[in-house]
């Protein structure tokens, strides 16, 4: 077969080594973003009269019914035409006859892929915002039905202080909102057209970018051909930006497989989002959490393994970068699977309200409260810390905990301590009593609670 590129070769490569090259079987992810861009690319060649209009015409007329193929998925790509765009071409010349070849007129397949990538990422950085966002509301919709629910709070993985269960998962839905934030802050570097550039060095036809760049819906133009052609930052950061939503649904993710355990019994999955062991008939796996946690690392390579591809490259382009691709298209199906499938685990999980009450009354995560009691009634905290400890070892030793003491107990220990300790120590009134800004009181959780929503 004749390469659209042929001219200067004497002899043809060998299959195997097209097939090598070739990077059809992963860019025809981009047949859509590729058809637009040169729709709006040759509707600009009619309007800066580089074409006449019968020419636009037809070639719009041949672009718009591979179109209509496409979202069929009846083309058929072939891998001697390396890529998606020299495919499209030559399915167009085929279609209208050699009219399509002035497509590609005042253009170059290396503003052609960089304007397809950036048209696929911002679409993509739009539902993935949308994903965020539903497992934003999940994780709201359980933590307002569990703001009184008492819960061990942890340092270390030892229990700290008690708090709401909601406080707890109000966490995820600030890390999240920050995620969202971010990749749409990240809109505004991708939101950019590099289409016109040519190959490099821009173009001798009084081309019009800015109207191409409007067709397409970009905010921003590149201002220097070089650097249009040779960026890849926009995926960096988005790669970056999907790392950092992977880490967050990583560290939830190992919780739901800890509070889910036998040890913990804080929560249960659904059937729908667990699996069953083929030996143990009693099983109930959190695999889909462990997989999020598991794929965070996949993510993670995806980021180095571009930002390695990039380091060492010259300007402007180099064959490298069709390195760029599977990585992210790899990452936008794995983030936007790993949020929906949290999504649902969160949405229909069962937490367990009496066992998380249960295990606030079996520690001394209300030690605390009578260290600062101490504390109100003048001891010096250090002094109240130390006293507070030697009746921790004494329930210890007598295998009690603090609220099993009696007031003769206590008093013994300081004069300051009085009847009303017995409330101060319940962990309600330990939750209940930490109502500074941001705090895990209920009050403090209701407010942050309406503050969430307000932002969905
Ligand atoms: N398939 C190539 C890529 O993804 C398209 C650009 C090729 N340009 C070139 N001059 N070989 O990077």
């Amino acid at each position: 077969m004749t390469k659209l590129w042929g001219g200067r070769f004497q002899k043809s490569a060998e299959q195997w080594v097209d097939e090598f090259g070739a990077s059809i079987g992963f860019d025809q992810q981009l047949v859509i973003e590729d058809l637009t861009g040169s729709i709006a690319h040759v509707k600009m060649l009619g309007e800066c009269r580089i074409l006449p209009i019968e020419d636009v015409t037809a070639i719009l007329g041949g672009l718009e019914q591979l179109k209509v193929k496409a979202t069929k998925d009846e083309l058929v790509f072939e891998v001697a035409n390396e890529d998606i765009h020299l495919n499209l071409e030559k399915m167009l010349i085929d279609l209208i006859g050699p009219v399509g070849g002035k497509l590609h007129t005042g253009r170059s397949r290396n503003d052609q892929v960089a304007t397809d990538m950036h048209l696929y990422l911002k679409n993509r950085v739009s539902e993935i915002v949308d994903s965020i966002k539903m497992f934003q509301q999940a994780i709201l919709t359980q933590a307002e039905q569990h703001v009184e629910t008492i819960a061990p709070g942890y340092t270390h993985l030892q229990r700290a202080q008690p708090i709401s269960f909601a406080h707890h998962l109000m966490a995820y839905f600030w890390m999240l909102e920050r995620d969202q934030q971010r990749l749409s802050e990240s809109l505004k570097r991708i939101d950019m057209s590099p289409l016109g550039a040519g190959a490099l060095a821009g173009t001798t036809f009084p081309i019009d970018r800015e109207k191409a760049a409007n067709y397409l819906g970009f905010e921003h133009v590149y201002q220097n051909s070089m650097d249009a052609v040779s960026d890849r930052d926009f995926i960096v950061e988005f790669l970056s930006n999907a790392s950092l939503v992977m880490m967050h649904l990583s560290r939830f993710a190992e919780e739901i497989i800890l509070w889910s355990s036998q040890e913990f019994q804080f929560i249960e999955l659904d059937d729908a989002f667990a699996t069953g062991s083929s030996i143990m008939p009693q099983k109930k796996n959190p695999d889909m959490a462990e997989l999020i946690r598991g794929k965070t690392g996949r993510v993670y390579g995806n980021l180095f393994s571009l930002l390695t591809t990039l380091k060492g490259l010259p300007l402007t382009y180099n064959k490298d970068m069709q390195e760029d691709k599977e990585g992210m298209f790899d990452t936008v199906q794995t983030l936007n699977g790993s949020l929906q499938i949290f999504e649902g685990m969160v949405r229909t999980m069962t937490i367990h309200t009496k066992r998380l009450n249960e295990a606030v009354h079996q520690d001394f995560s209300n030690a605390t409260e009578l260290a600062d009691y101490l504390a109100t009634k003048g001891m010096p905290f250090r002094e109240a810390h130390e006293v507070t400890g030697k009746l921790v070892f004494l329930c210890i030793q007598r295998k009690i905990y603090l609220l099993d003491l009696t007031l003769e107990d206590l008093q013994e220990a300081s004069k300051l301590i009085e009847a009303d300790i017995f409330n101060v120590l319940s962990p309600v009134s330990a939750v209940k009593r930490r109502n500074s800004l941001g705090g895990t009181g209920f009050d403090q959780v209701r407010l942050q609670i309406e503050k969430a929503k307000a932002l969905l």
